[in-house]
């Protein structure tokens, strides 16, 4: 079964509105899932609200003092301002999104965390991104990569704006098996991560071939079909009331 039932452009532009018609993230109870109360206690509400990712990839990130930082697929800005703090006023985090709403949600959520002198939030494409070569030292990412109908190309991408020696720490959802084609041509799945994850081994032949080397996976964490069911709960009403 070919993975790609629906073309490339469809897939963005599902992806783009789905985003775009979502009236919340998946809150508080799903970031607890993978930050700890004490971390989310200290960052803007909205950032916490609009959590929308799988995991706390700045925690894994070794991120120091003065390093520069991509957060890849931003959204609601909590790892853009999580990094921001770790970097501290000589680094500096460029968050970069497709769409223009989410780069606002994230500009005020590093106003509102005090971190904005070392931030800038770019509206862009993860498949083509507005930076030049070897301009980041690290580039990190939350369930993001998933959503590209076109990893090579955002791996390639990701490659070639982190400088050499640089780093990527990026979290997402991989699958074990194939996925139902109902799954696989939904726009909903598609936003929500699923549709779009490979198998451990594909994205480690994916992120080999696009140059990156000494892979680490930091954890795994099982996630079943009760565990999407929040972030679906508030894509399926975002579509209906849409
Ligand atoms: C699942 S959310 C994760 C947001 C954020 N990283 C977090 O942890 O809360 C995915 C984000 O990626 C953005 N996105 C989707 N496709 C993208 C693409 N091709 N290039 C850049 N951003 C993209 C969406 O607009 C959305 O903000």
């Amino acid at each position: 079964m070919t993975k790609d039932l629906m073309d490339q452009i469809g897939i963005l532009e599902a992806v783009r509105r789905v985003y775009r018609s979502i009236p919340a993230g998946a809150g508080r109870a799903m970031a607890e899932r993978f930050y700890t109360p004490a971390t989310l206690d200290t960052l803007p509400g909205s950032a916490v609200e609009w959590s929308l990712g799988v995991a706390d990839p700045v925690s894994h990130a070794r991120l120091a003092v003065g390093e520069r930082v991509l957060d890849v697929g931003c959204g609601g800005g909590i790892d853009s301002v999580l990094a921001a703090r770790a970097v501290g006023p000589s680094g500096r985090v460029i968050g970069l999104d497709l769409l223009p709403e989410m780069c606002e949600r994230s500009r005020a959520a590093a106003t509102a965390a005090g971190v904005d002198d070392r931030c800038e939030f770019r509206e862009g494409p993860m498949e083509a991104i507005p930076l030049d070569d070897g301009s980041v030292d690290v580039a990190i990412s939350n369930g993001v990569i998933n959503l590209s109908p076109r990893k090579s190309r955002a791996l390639a991408e990701l490659y070639r704006v982190v400088v050499p020696g640089g780093r990527l720490c990026f979290s997402d959802l991989t699958v074990e098996g194939d996925l139902p084609p109902e799954i696989l041509t939904s726009d909903s799945a598609w936003a929500g991560c699923i549709s779009g994850a490979l198998s451990e081994d594909v994205l480690a032949g994916k992120l080999d071939r696009a140059g990156f080397v000494d892979i680490e996976i930091f954890g795994r964490a099982p996630f079943g079909i009760d565990d999407v069911a929040l972030p679906a709960v508030h894509l399926r009403r975002a579509r209906a009331d849409a």
